[in-house]
Order: C-alpha cells, then sequence, then structure tokens
C-alpha cells in the first residue's frame, strides 16, 4: 500500500489529522491496535477548549458538540470548607470551554472518517517503523499471518504513551522529562444529576476530588487514590462515602448517587519527550506528553500539536514551504511546557502529598489564598484554564 501520511494510532490525535489532511486533499492511512469499539470504550477527557472545539468544526466534526456539548463559563474551587468560583469568561476576557466527552468526539471524528471513505485499519498488530530518517519511509504491520506494508512520505505517531512510535527514536536522540506523582484518580461515571452545573475542584486533608459530568443526566466523579490502591478495593458505596466526605456539606448534602457504570484508576504522570520530530517522523499528542489531568489540558495540548502538523503538512504539500514542518517541534514543545507548568501547578495546589512537609502545606494553603485575593493570580488560571492560543 503507499499514501502520503501514514499515522499510527486511532486515538482523537490521529484521527482528527486523518480528517483535516483528507479536507485538503492530502491522503492518509491511521493504524489502530485496538478495535473501534474499544476505543470508544475508554472514559477520559471531558473539558476541551475552545482551541479545540475551533478544530472540531474545522475538521466538519463540530455539529453534534455544538449541539450537545455545553459551554462552561466557570467552574469552583472547593476549599476550607469554602465554595470559591473561578468566572472563565471574565478572567479570561471572554473566553470558555466545552464539557463535551472525548468518547462523544472520537464517535464524531470515526463517523467523518467512514463517510469520506478514510482509511482507518483496526486491530493492526506488531507495527514497526522504517528507514525514518530516509526520504522514503515505510510502515509494516501484522494482520493474521501476513505482514502489510505502507510505504509513505511522512509517519505520524499519534499512538498515546505506550505506543511503538516514540520508542522507534534511538535513545541518544530523544530525551525524556518525567515526573511521577505518588497518587492517582479513581473515577466513577454514574447516570445520575450532576451535583453541580459547574465543575467542582476540591481541595481536602483526605485527599482530592473532582464533581464533573458528560450531560445533566451523566455525572463523571473522581477522588485521589494510593498508588496500591485498586478498582476491586472501592465498592460504589465506599466510593459514594469517601466523595461526601471530601465535599463542603452543602455540595454532599445534594450529592445523588447510583450504581457506577465505569470505575477506573488513572495513575498521575507528568511527561515530555523533546525532540518531538525524528527524520520524517512526527510525534503528536500523548505519543510525546502527558499532564495528570488535573488542569484539563491533555487532550487539549494535543490539539495544538495537530493543529501546527496539519498547517505544517498542508504547507509542505499544496505550497512546497516546509518551514512549518521544520519549526514544528520547537513550536509545538513551547506551548507543551506551558502545560506541563499549568498542570504540575494545579495538581500541586488541589492534593494531598503523602510525604509534605508542614512547609510545603503552608506554602499550599499560601497559594489558594493568593489566588482567590488576586484577580491577576485568577487571570493567569483562567487563562491557561481556557487554553492559551496555538
Ligand atoms: P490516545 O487517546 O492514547 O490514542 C492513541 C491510540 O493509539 C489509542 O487508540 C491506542 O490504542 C493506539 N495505539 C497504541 N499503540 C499502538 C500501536 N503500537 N499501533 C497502533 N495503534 C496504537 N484531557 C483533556 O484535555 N481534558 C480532560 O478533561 C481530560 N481528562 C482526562 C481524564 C482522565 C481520567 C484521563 C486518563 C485523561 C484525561 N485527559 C484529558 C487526557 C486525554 O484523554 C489524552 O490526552 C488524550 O486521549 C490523548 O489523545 P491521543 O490521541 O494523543 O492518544
Ligand atoms: C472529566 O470530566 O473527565 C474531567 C474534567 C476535568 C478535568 C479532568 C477530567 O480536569
Amino acid at each position: 500500500m503507499k499514501t502520503q501520511v501514514c499515522i499510527i494510532g486511532g486515538g482523537p490525535s490521529g484521527l482528527m489529522l486523518s480528517q483535516l489532511l483528507h479536507l485538503k486533499g492530502i491522503d492518509t492511512i491511521v493504524l489502530e491496535r485496538q478495535s473501534r469499539e474499544y476505543v470508544l470504550g475508554r472514559i477520559r477527557a471531558g473539558v476541551l477548549e475552545h482551541g479545540f472545539a475551533e478544530l472540531m468544526r474545522e475538521a466538519q466534526c463540530g455539529e453534534r458538540m455544538d449541539r450537545e456539548g455545553e459551554i462552561h463559563d466557570g467552574f469552583y474551587i472547593a476549599h476550607d470548607g469554602k465554595l470559591d468560583r473561578v468566572d472563565l469568561k471574565k478572567y479570561s476576557g471572554g473566553s470558555s470551554v466545552v464539557v463535551y466527552g472525548q468518547t462523544e468526539l472520537t464517535r464524531d471524528l470515526y463517523e467523518a472518517r467512514d463517510k469520506m471513505d478514510g482509511k482507518v485499519i483496526h486491530n493492526v498488530e506488531d507495527v514497526t517503523l522504517h528507514d525514518l530518517k530516509s526520504d522514503a519511509p515505510w510502515v509494516t504491520y501484522r494482520d493474521g499471518d501476513e505482514i502489510v506494508r505502507i510505504d509513505c512520505d511522512f509517519v505520524i505517531g499519534a499512538d498515546g504513551f505506550h505506543g511503538v512510535s516514540r520508542k522507534s527514536i534511538p535513545k541518544d536522540v530523544l530525551t525524556e522529562h518525567e515526573k511521577v506523582y505518588p497518587f492517582g484518580w479513581l473515577g466513577v461515571l454514574s447516570r445520575t444529576k450532576p451535583v453541580s452545573p459547574e465543575l467542582i475542584y476540591a481541595r481536602n486533608d483526605r485527599g482530592f476530588a473532582l464533581c464533573s459530568l458528560r450531560s445533566q443526566v451523566l455525572s463523571r466523579y473522581y477522588i485521589q487514590v494510593p498508588l496500591t490502591d485498586s478498582v476491586e478495593d472501592w465498592s460504589d458505596e465506599a466510593f459514594w462515602d469517601e466523595l461526601k466526605q471530601r465535599l463542603p456539606d452543602e455540595v454532599s448534602a445534594k450529592l445523588e448517587t447510583g450504581p457506577s457504570i465505569e470505575k477506573s484508576i488513572a495513575p498521575l504522570r507528568s511527561f515530555v519527550a523533546e525532540p518531538m520530530r525524528y527524520g520524517n517522523l512526527f510525534l503528536a499528542g500523548d505519543a510525546a506528553h502527558i499532564v495528570p489531568p488535573t488542569g484539563a489540558r491533555g487532550l487539549n495540548s494535543a490539539a495544538s500539536d495537530i493543529y501546527y502538523l496539519y498547517h505544517g503538512m498542508v504547507d509542505h504539500y499544496l505550497n512546497g514551504d516546509d518551514a512549518g514542518l521544520e519549526g514544528y517541534s520547537a513550536k509545538a514543545l513551547a506551548r507543551v511546557w506551558k502545560a506541563q507548568r499549568f498542570s504540575w501547578w494545579m495538581t500541586t495546589l488541589l492534593h494531598t502529598f503523602p510525604e509534605s512537609i508542614t512547609y510545603d502545606q503552608r506554602l499550599q494553603e499560601t497559594d489558594m489564598e493568593y489566588l482567590f485575593s488576586s484577580e491577576k493570580a485568577l487571570g493567569s488560571l483562567a487563562e491557561n484554564y481556557v487554553g492559551l492560543p496555538f
């Protein structure tokens, strides 16, 4: 097989790029290790920044998001028995975020690819990248007993943190920066009315909690748990009990509980691999960088990678201009590191750290006090949360 751009990974990053390039007449093949049902079964992001939503519209996939997604102009931080609101719209100069599940937007992207006869190949095994430094890179995968070869101009590594693309870059070329946090998030999805129309991030001595939602009948809640915990350790009842204890009384009194329809634990990690280009391989999204979910930046960092790559590819194929592709890694990383800083800051502000000394705790309290006493501090939070410009 032959294509112009071979994309490894059929998550949001890979599908979005494939769709955008197709609309400009650039041919792609997407290789996905899992089945479509499996990809759509993963419950992940819920909050999309304005820039991501714009990209969905540009990819002609924004119709359902605009109809069913909720615009949120603010969120709450619960701390020290108080519930303080962060007015995103006011402090960011008029911006907001969209609450729309990653599952739904991935479904929209798959449907758009189907409608345009986009080539997305599922259940591929043993994806291997070859001759990445040459002008004629190629990719192989196994389909049963058969090895299939795809020749292309460029390979995009959009295969998430555990994918093969980043690992195909020689160790002496790649620098990896990593910070692992000593806790994870236990998440529960339930068919219940959300406790609050806007998200609540809660700091509590027992640990962090988050009240989020997918719609007015579907709630998503998280609590910070030790890394040693497993899903089996948490019955629904134990989860709701613990969540209530971490929320202000006025909130927990209103909390509607019900059976979990999904329950999972995500470890928290910050990670950046640089550079994001090796020869004709370009990394994008979680394949190159991970953030703890506290600032809702993960998918949104992937969006800027895709935006830069999309424009770089269009300039290459349609205008014979390679400046965008040449500058991709540096430009993407500059925004990635700002998302890293923000996610680390929000995680540090809101979580309980098992090893923290009283000095750290006082700094955390001071950070919170400063935040709600300074319009400039709130402005910084707001502009980062709604997303820095691409
Ligand atoms: P992925 O979604 O990981 O997709 C990569 C794809 O590549 C997968 O489908 C995988 O099966 C496939 N693949 C892997 N290896 C191979 C291989 N060898 N060959 C072929 N295919 C392969 N972000 C936000 O912006 N806002 C939020 O509110 C938010 N909340 C989150 C909550 C949780 C609990 C978690 C865990 C994450 C959250 N995120 C959030 C982060 C967000 O989900 C990720 O950043 C996003 O999924 C990245 O998309 P991606 O396409 O780059 O990678
Ligand atoms: C979610 O709804 O899953 C969600 C929302 C906000 C975050 C992280 C996750 O910061």
